[in-house]
């Protein structure tokens, strides 16, 4: 049976947006709340500030249906409801491992003086562990309602470019629940979550501690099982073997699972590589660093293949120093426009450094592309970005490259070289048509 309802969003970025829309589709009346006037503009015309497919109808849908506002005022936001999910970046501290915690704490200190009435904040943010007692004390000491608000927590998973299946049918529900304070947080959570959990989906109810670090920990597996198989394919190239064949052969034991094992230039994005930094520095506040000590190396293996890419560009080049490089791919993954701490950037801007012209085409990232890294030239099309080149590099799978096939480029380029970053493309038919094929962990 499904119960309608009032909650809010606090921040409206990729998880915030996202949640918003998707608990307003699941019928309930949502307020998204954010302190950027630009995303809130957007949002309220019907339109998602970042590429992600589904999105966008999911938010007009129920904009439409009168299920789904926005605010900047925390006010408005304190009397709309009693039940606040907080959804605000968490991003990496300059010059540290560490979580920045500023934009979470900003939040509960701005809402819980506002909190008149008994109301549960759900966090969804990734935190390193212990934020969530330190927020319900400093919520309860803050507001007005004290005893009476209580902080859950409520990890997300979701992956961009299926941010609205994972939220809509998640793997799993998590809820961290504070043991010493027996509260409403779990049956508010059931009726929130009705009608996911009516299709059968996992729920997990445990402390707020152990709420946490699943998050962190679910993150720190598919890093290192990445670099794993980035690590496999370092020992591959000095050995002649070819790490697709491999992962396949492995991935067919059940208890290793395919997933999560094409080798190539690595993760990037806004999680992984923030998340397992702050998750190193947050045990070793807890007096476990060296419990992690493995994930600096997980780290330290997923940036040496971003300067393996480099280095068999330069091979290909003789020297790069004045030579044509066409970079296809620029978003951190396929089908999002996403480009923090992205590989595929990582590498064009080296390479540009090392003194080769660089032109950049991707089907989606462009825009964020250009502000993040102004001085990579930038082209129109596949075409337009390897017009004379002397080396073609594969830098995200997007679909319309994994399609590509010789003839395309043939006339296009200056010399017949494809290297494959993401391993996406038949080595045999590049080579059958006469190119050179170099795959990452491939002979
Ligand atoms: C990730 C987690 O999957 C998600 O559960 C969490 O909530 C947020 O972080 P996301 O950042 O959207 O999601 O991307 P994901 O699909 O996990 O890919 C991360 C990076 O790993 C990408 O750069 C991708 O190209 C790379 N990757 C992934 C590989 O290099 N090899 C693989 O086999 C899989």
């Amino acid at each position: 049976e499904s119960i309608s309802r009032r909650m809010t969003v606090f921040g409206t970025g990729y998880l915030g947006a996202t949640h918003a829309a998707c608990m307003a589709e699941l019928g309930h009346e949502v307020l998204g709340v954010d302190v950027d006037p630009s995303k809130l503009a957007m949002l309220e015309a019907g339109e998602v500030p970042f590429y992600e497919p589904g999105l966008e109808e999911v938010l007009r849908r129920n904009i439409a249906a009168g299920r789904l506002r926005f605010t900047s005022s925390y006010e408005e936001a304190a009397e709309f409801a009693d039940i606040h999910f907080l959804g605000v970046g968490t991003p990496q501290k300059k010059g540290e491992f560490a979580a920045d915690m500023r934009f979470v704490d900003s939040v509960v200190d701005s809402l819980a003086p506002l909190l008149t009435r008994p109301a549960v904040i759900f966090g969804k943010s990734t935190v390193p562990v212990g934020t969530a007692e330190r927020l319900g004390v400093r919520a309860r000491e803050l507001s007005p309602a004290g005893q009476d608000v209580e902080v859950a927590w409520n990890p997300e998973f979701l992956r961009e470019g299926f941010a609205v299946k994972d939220t809509l049918h998640p793997d799993r529900l998590v809820l961290g629940v504070d043991r010493n304070r027996p509260g409403r947080a779990e049956s508010v959570a059931r009726e929130v979550y009705g009608k996911i959990l009516d299709e059968g989906t996992p729920f997990v109810v445990t402390d707020l501690a152990t709420s946490e670090l699943v998050k962190a920990s679910a993150n720190a597996f598919l890093a290192t099982k990445i670099s794993f198989i980035n690590a496999i394919s370092e020992v591959c190239e000095a050995s002649g073997a070819d790490v697709t064949v491999l992962a396949d052969a492995i991935g067919h034991d059940e208890r290793i699972g395919r997933k999560f094992l094409n080798a190539g230039i690595g993760f990037g994005g806004g999680c992984l590589p923030k998340d397992i930094r702050a998750f190193m520095a947050r045990a070793g506040e807890l007096g476990a660093d060296q419990a992690l000590t493995f994930l600096r190396e997980v780290d330290n293996i997923n940036m040496r293949r971003r300067t393996r890419m480099v280095e068999l560009a330069r091979e290909a080049c003789g020297s790069l120093l004045g030579a044509r490089v066409a970079v296809l791919g620029a978003a951190f993954k396929p089908d999002s426009d996403d480009v923090r701490d992205s590989p595929a950037l990582n590498v064009a801007g080296q390479i540009q450094l090392q003194g080769a012209a660089v032109s950049v085409y991707d089907p989606k990232a462009m825009g964020n592309s250009r502000s993040l890294f102004p001085t990579l030239t930038y082209s129109a099309n596949t075409e337009e970005a390897c017009a004379g080149a002397d080396v073609v590099l594969i830098l995200t799978e997007w679909a319309e490259f994994r399609k590509l096939l010789p003839s395309d480029l043939d006339d296009i380029v200056r010399k017949k070289v494809v290297i494959d970053g993401r391993n996406c493309l038949e080595p045999a038919i590049w080579r059958d048509a006469g190119w050179t094929y170099r795959g990452l962990g491939r002979p």
